[in-house]
């Protein structure tokens, strides 16, 4: 299959959704990473999803809206909880993915045989224009290759689907860089599944308390139950090695340098402000303080690893746990396979 590149002229998304409606796939620009999108109604079309990512059947999929009314209009719930309500009006259009009790029009390709639906309504413009265009909501994971880091560029997902989707629409690089933040409301408590931009502590003000998922930070092990099939999956792993530094930047930059002495196919992601004091090549993620920097470069930092094929090992500071430093640190634990050296 020939993979068009479209821009996002308004005709351009036209021809998207004719895919779109057509019961293809398509690439598509969200605020977070791109989305790999079919009709989230056709069960065939969602299916096509599965195959070109070689995604896991048991993984369900976000259902992507174009405004609020649509939950209402295509009857996606069985109900819509008031604490789904106010998380909706607070956040959205935005970075955070709620998931609730589904209704029998969401097919299993979509939910993956469960009883719940995964809903986002994304504040990228082009991605609510061709959710409109397309007349229907759109079934999206992440545009990669499963296990390879999320897209952030219309290149990035070239490079994983070309040949295997009919068009990606390119929209920029994406603002935030990380997936949106997952929360279920189908459990008593509400409980987050997995961190991003949207922190913990923004959610706690609109909705009170809620509980984070252990499989947020911790690893899995093999006997314990999964609260979201996602997380069962390694993920975001380049082909060289990642070692989290838990330490102070002085201690860092002195352990990478020591490194990169006995071995220089030692690389390093890092604050810009290492850069200097790193004899090492490094692949800096903004400065220290700045997360949300570091959050719309990482992946493209971890595609990079790959794109310069000449590490073995390469570090990186692991991050803070509390606000989007969350999302950041559950991201790289697992580009890292759990591994962490503490320098202190
Ligand atoms: O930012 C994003 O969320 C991007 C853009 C394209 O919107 N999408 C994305 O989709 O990251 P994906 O499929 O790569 O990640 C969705 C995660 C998976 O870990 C999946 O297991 C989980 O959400 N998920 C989806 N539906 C679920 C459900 N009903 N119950 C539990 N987990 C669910
Ligand atoms: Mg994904």
């Amino acid at each position: 299959m020939n993979t068009l590149l479209l821009s996002s002229s308004k005709e351009d998304i036209k021809t998207a959704a004719q895919f779109i409606k057509d019961g293809s796939i398509v690439g598509m620009p969200t605020e977070t990473v791109y989305g790999l999108a079919a009709d989230a109604l056709n069960g065939g079309a969602v299916k096509k999803i599965f195959l070109a990512k070689r995604r896991p059947m048991d993984n369900p999929l976000i259902v992507h809206i174009s405004e609020i009314e649509d939950i209402e209009r295509f009857n996606l719930v069985s109900d819509f909880p008031v604490k789904a309500k106010a998380l909706a009006q607070h956040f959205w259009p935005g970075p955070l993915t709620i998931i609730m009790n589904k209704s029998d029009i969401i097919p299993d390709e979509v939910s993956a045989g469960l009883s719940t639906v995964a809903i986002r309504l994304p504040s990228h413009r082009v991605a609510r224009e061709l959710i409109k265009a397309s007349g229907t909501v759109l079934a999206a994971p992440s545009a990669n290759r499963s296990g390879s880091p999320s897209p952030t560029t219309a290149q990035h997902v070239m490079n994983d689907l070309s040949g295997d989707i009919s068009a990606v629409v390119d929209g920029g690089m994406c603002d935030v860089g990380l997936e949106s933040t997952v929360i279920t409301l189908a459990t008593k408590t509400p409980r987050l599944l997995r961190p991003g931009l949207v922190t913990v502590e923004e959610i706690e003000k609109v909705i009170g308390k809620i509980d984070v998922d252990h499989a947020v930070l911790f690893k899995l092990e093999s006997d314990q139950k999964v609260s979201s099939p996602g997380m069962k999956y390694k993920h975001y792993a380049p082909k060289a090695k990642v070692v989290l530094l838990n330490g102070e930047s002085e201690k860092f930059i002195s352990f990478v340098n020591n490194a990169f002495e006995k071995d220089n196919t030692v690389g390093v992601i890092c604050y810009d402000e290492d850069v200097e004091s790193v004899n090492a090549k490094t692949i800096p993620i903004g400065k220290t303080d700045d997360l949300q920097t570091q959050a719309h470069l990482l992946f493209d930092a971890l595609r990079q690893v790959d794109e310069l094929d000449c590490f073995t090992t390469v570090y990186a500071h692991c991050p803070v746990k509390t606000g989007v430093g969350m999302a950041l640190y559950n991201r790289l634990i697992r580009a890292a396979s759990f591994e962490v050296i503490d320098l202190e």
